[in-house]
């Protein structure tokens, strides 16, 4: 039959293919970085370069948890097919990476191999393969001198066998993950924000939340150079790391480079507060950010857009909402909701108090194209992050058993198209799930 044998060549075209792909890959795979590599010279100078860099690769974020040693690993993370456990990075030699050379330390960090088999790419080697020799050493340095050893054994990973095997993770390397560069700028960017680029593009990794992945879970791209996807917004535990790029509502089309460069360093700008995972980055990495690397990256963030982006349109206010609301009126669906549970920090106006409570007029995260954050900080809660800078705390608390579904897609809706907000709407369905996603930790 000759659809019969159509299928089998169609078949056979697409397999052999696949295979030409991936043996191409594979040639061009091969870990070459030892030749990129300086000697390494631990001073105390490049040792405390070191820790510096830990902190802006926000190393501690994955490989340090509460109550245990420094980088001594431990912490669950969850992927598709099971959780997994982040290693001791600390030079002890049994338990940590003590007997690591320098390119055994480069080929996990930028290569994302190490002791021979393909580390899970929730290790971000996918952003950290930029990372200038220099850079590598200086890590390595800091990790061998500068942490202390700990005597604390790796956890095996709780996925099941046969999806515990590694080689599809060699195979998804091979044909996805950026190949070990260091980072070169693009001609005529001048040197700061070229700076700003290798931190936030490399060892800032914001790109691991804040761009979309494909289906093969892939970044849709790692630079502005390969696409608009790049800091796009994307979905990351329940919350929607908002678009980095500069257009219309919902990205950072109307934050200064100042508003951009104190939230880095203090969490908090008159535009927003953070909160989710971007608190922890906060806390564990961007704080640590001299002035000048903090400007640094927010010129560079405030120079990425394209025409997909959307015209910058500065937040117009519009006052009906909150003169309704002064003259009893809260026919609005939402209205009595908003009064009851957030005017009295946020303010019936939206405005909110600068910095301490931000506010929800003209607000990204609130205007975002996916209201996931929002559903999620009203059921779950927040606390500002602590800094060196803002040592005080404010707290918002949960809503999660003050709200029914239909309540907070109502009060969702009226925050999204209030005050001049302009945002589409919120079914019952979409708070139903985000609150069954969290349930666990309700
Ligand atoms: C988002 C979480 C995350 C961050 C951030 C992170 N790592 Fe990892 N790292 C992991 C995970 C998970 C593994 C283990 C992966 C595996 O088992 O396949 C790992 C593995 C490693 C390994 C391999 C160790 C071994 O014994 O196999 C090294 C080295 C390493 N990380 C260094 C670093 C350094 C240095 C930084 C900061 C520049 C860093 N990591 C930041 C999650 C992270
Ligand atoms: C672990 C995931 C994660 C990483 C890594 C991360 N972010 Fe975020 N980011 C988020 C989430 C989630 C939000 C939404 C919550 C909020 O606004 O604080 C966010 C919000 C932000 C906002 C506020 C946007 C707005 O419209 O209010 C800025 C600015 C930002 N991130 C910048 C960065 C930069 C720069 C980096 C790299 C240094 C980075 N982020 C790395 C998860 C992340
Ligand atoms: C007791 C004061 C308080 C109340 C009541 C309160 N909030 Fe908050 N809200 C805060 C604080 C403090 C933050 C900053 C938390 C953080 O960033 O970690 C915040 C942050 C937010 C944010 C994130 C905005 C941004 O860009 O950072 C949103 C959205 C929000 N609140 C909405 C609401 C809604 C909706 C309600 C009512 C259901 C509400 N809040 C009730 C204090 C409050």
């Amino acid at each position: 039959m000759r659809w019969k044998t159509r299928i089998l060549a169609v078949c056979i075209v697409w397999v052999a293919g696949l295979l030409l792909a991936m043996g191409i890959s594979y040639v061009g795979d091969r870990y070459t970085g030892e030749a990129q590599l300086a000697a390494p010279s631990a001073t105390p100078d490049v040792v405390a370069r070191g820790a510096y860099l830990a902190g802006l690769g926000d190393c501690a974020a994955c490989h340090s948890i509460p109550g245990e040693p420094p980088y001594s690993g431990g912490l669950r993370m969850v992927t598709p097919i099971g959780a997994i456990y982040t290693t001791n990075i600390t030079p002890d030699p049994i338990h940590g990476i003590g007997r690591f050379s320098l390119a055994d330390f480069d080929r996990a960090l930028r290569f994302g191999v190490a002791g021979g088999h393909t580390l899970y790419p929730a290790m971000p080697f996918t952003s950290y393969y930029n990372t200038t020799p220099g850079d590598v050493a200086a890590l390595y340095a800091y990790f061998r001198q500068g942490v202390p050893a700990a005597v604390v054994p790796n956890r095996p990973s709780e996925i099941p066998f046969p999806l515990s095997m590694r080689w599809p993770l060699t195979y998804w390397r091979w044909l996805f993950a950026p190949k070990p560069t260091p980072f070169q700028p693009s001609a005529g960017l001048n040197a700061e924000v070229a700076r700003g680029a290798y931190f936030v593009e490399g060892l800032g990794h914001c790109g691991e939340c804040h761009t979309p992945r494909a289906i093969t879970m892939q970044l849709k791209a790692t630079t502005p150079k390969n696409g608009s996807a790049y800091l796009s917004g994307a979905v990351i535990e329940n919350f929607f790391a908002p678009s980095l790029r500069n257009g219309g509502p919902g990205t950072l089309g109307d934050w200064g480079v100042e508003e951009l460069a104190q939230f880095l360093k203090g969490g908090a700008s008159s535009k927003g507060i953070a909160f989710g995972s971007m608190r922890d980055v906060i806390v564990h990495s961007t704080q640590y950010m001299s002035d000048a690397d903090a400007l640094a990256a927010a010129k560079y963030l405030k120079s990425i857009r394209s025409d997909h982006d959307g015209e910058a349109s500065p937040f117009v206010y519009d006052p009906a909402v909150h003169n309704a609301l002064k003259n009893g009126d809260a026919s609005k669906p939402g209205s009595m909701a908003y009064l009851d549970s957030c005017a009295a920090c946020h303010r019936p106006d939206g405005m909110g108090y600068d910095r301490v409570f931000p506010r929800l007029a003209g607000n990204g995260v609130v205007q975002a194209e996916n209201p996931i954050s929002l559903i999620s900080i009203i059921l779950q809660g927040s606390s500002t992050p602590r800094t060196g800078g803002a040592p005080a705390q404010f707290v918002m608390p949960s809503f999660a058993k003050r709200l029914s579904d239909q309540d907070l897609a109502d009060l969702v809706n009226f925050i999204r198209t209030s005050w001049g907000n302009h945002a589409s709407s919120t079914t019952i369905g979409d708070v139903a799930r985000v609150r069954k996603a969290m349930r666990p930790n309700e």
